[in-house]
């Protein structure tokens, strides 16, 4: 397994496309399934998680074809050929559960493995379950395997979430597009990825209202056709590399960067010392001056500070002026980047869902291990101003959601190499 050795020191200077959405990018994929004619995705990012969204996709009939070094996807799921999505693919990467909503919508049935568990928590289904049940259909868990049918199509149905699940909401969505009838979905999910979603379904022939606020109505049409769309830009990437110049020092223009992306995460950079100048190509990121300062953080659906920059926020705080807490309220174990900021020297206390971090000075490199995808890239970003050696462990996870990284961060003058093993 490969790992990624970022030696300390130096300000970083210059600047860093910032690619397309994975999050969106997976609900965008299969998004497809609810056409027969092609559906296109440009601005792709170029992640492992891609792939396997393409391999799931390929595996019901679909094809997906990456054009242009990936930046494009064409897709067409004229001849699917199976409503199976297998445990084999699913367990790999759980936003394989999206299949489920367009799948019952188009083929009115469907078996989708459950995705199990994850490093970070057990990521259960029963929200996506409960909104399609409302809207007809019949679900059973069996063998490990949500078997799902509508024998008789999907109506709308009002559908009120007790929690604000993204997932559940892309799901949803997708799957009322095609009911009979109008779907009015309450406390629904208002992250970037479900407008960009939304979009790229209007834009196929869905009638839908209401997205990015937490009321979203589907009006279920007959058919779609397919479309071309551009995945929105990845706020979680744009987020971690405006962390870069924050925690090394210099200054780094985050290309393709926008405010409303990121708004309550540009706050916290804010108290934290942070300026974040808006510009024509997109954010400009510098500390005000010299050590940043302690800021608590907890986190929340969006608009609130976002749960997938709660690692790489911690990795700025391990050497802030003062004492933070960040408090983690999306999921139940999503500290796992702690103890190896530990091992670098950082002062971390955890309990249940919060974490006290009491800033030192500088950390020291060490040989620490990645658990999950932000967590492993949390523990890159520490290493950029730690003293010595960082030696970042199991990157695969950092390939599911980062491309490039070394790449990106060599060019702005970070010492970071990838080792092949
Ligand atoms: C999406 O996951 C993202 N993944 C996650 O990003 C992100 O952390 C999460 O939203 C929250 O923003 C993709 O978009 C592919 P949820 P999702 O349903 O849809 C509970 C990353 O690093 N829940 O909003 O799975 C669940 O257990 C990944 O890129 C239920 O209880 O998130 C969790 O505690 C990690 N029942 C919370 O809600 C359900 O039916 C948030 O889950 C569904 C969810």
């Amino acid at each position: 397994m490969d790992s990624i050795v970022v030696t300390g020191g130096g300000e970083l200077q210059g600047e860093i496309p910032i690619a397309g959405a994975k999050n969106a990018c997976l609900t965008l994929m299969p998004a497809t399934l609810l056409s027969e004619e092609p559906l296109t995705l440009t601005n792709a990012p170029r992640l492992s998680d891609i792939k396997t969204m393409t391999e799931l996709l390929a595996s019901l009939g679909a094809e997906a074809k990456s054009l242009q070094n990936g930046q494009v996807l064409a897709m067409s799921s004229h001849d699917l050929t199976s409503a199976h999505a297998d445990y084999d693919i699913v367990r790999k990467m759980r936003a394989s559960n999206l299949v489920l909503g367009p799948l019952l919508a188009r083929f009115g049935h469907a078996e989708v493995s459950l995705p199990g568990g994850c490093a970070i928590g057990a990521r259960p289904m029963d929200l996506h379950i409960h909104g399609l049940e409302a809207m007809g259909a019949e679900i059973e868990l069996r063998d490990g395997y949500l078997h799902a049918k509508a024998p008789k199509g999907l109506k709308g149905a009002v559908y009120e979430m007790n929690f604000a699940s993204v997932g559940a909401t892309e799901n949803i969505m997708m799957a009322a597009t095609l009911a009979k009838g109008t779907t009015v979905l309450k406390n629904a999910a208002r992250e970037p990825e479900i407008v960009d979603l939304a979009t790229c379904l209007r834009a196929m022939g869905a009638q839908i209202d209401g997205d990015g606020t937490s009321e979203i109505t589907i009006q279920g049409v007959d058919r779609l056709h397919g479309a071309t769309h551009p995945v929105v830009t990845d706020r979680i990437e744009l987020g971690t590399y405006m962390l870069a110049p924050a925690i090394a020092g210099g200054e780094v223009e985050c290309i393709g960067g926008r405010i409303e992306l990121v708004g309550a995460f540009c706050e916290k950079l804010d108290a934290a010392g942070i300026h974040v100048e808006e510009t024509k190509r997109g954010l400009k990121v510098a500390r005000r001056n010299g050590r940043v300062s302690a800021v608590d953080v907890t986190t929340e659906p969006f608009p609130g500070f976002p749960t997938d920059l709660q690692a790489q926020m911690m990795a700025m705080l391990c050497t802030a002026d003062g004492t933070s807490v960040l408090e983690e309220k999306i999921f139940e174990n999503r500290f796992m980047h702690a103890p190896e900021l530990v091992r670098m020297g950082a002062d971390i206390e955890v309990h249940g869902g919060h974490a006290t971090v009491r800033g030192v000075d500088k950390l020291k490199g060490a040989p620490v291990m990645a658990t999950d995808l932000r967590a492993s890239v949390s523990l890159i970003l520490a290493g950029l101003a730690a003293e010595g050696e960082t030696v970042v462990n199991r990157v695969y996870h950092l390939d599911r959601g980062y491309e490039k990284v070394v790449r990106k961060l060599s060019s702005v003058g970070a010492r970071i190499e990838r080792i092949k093993e």
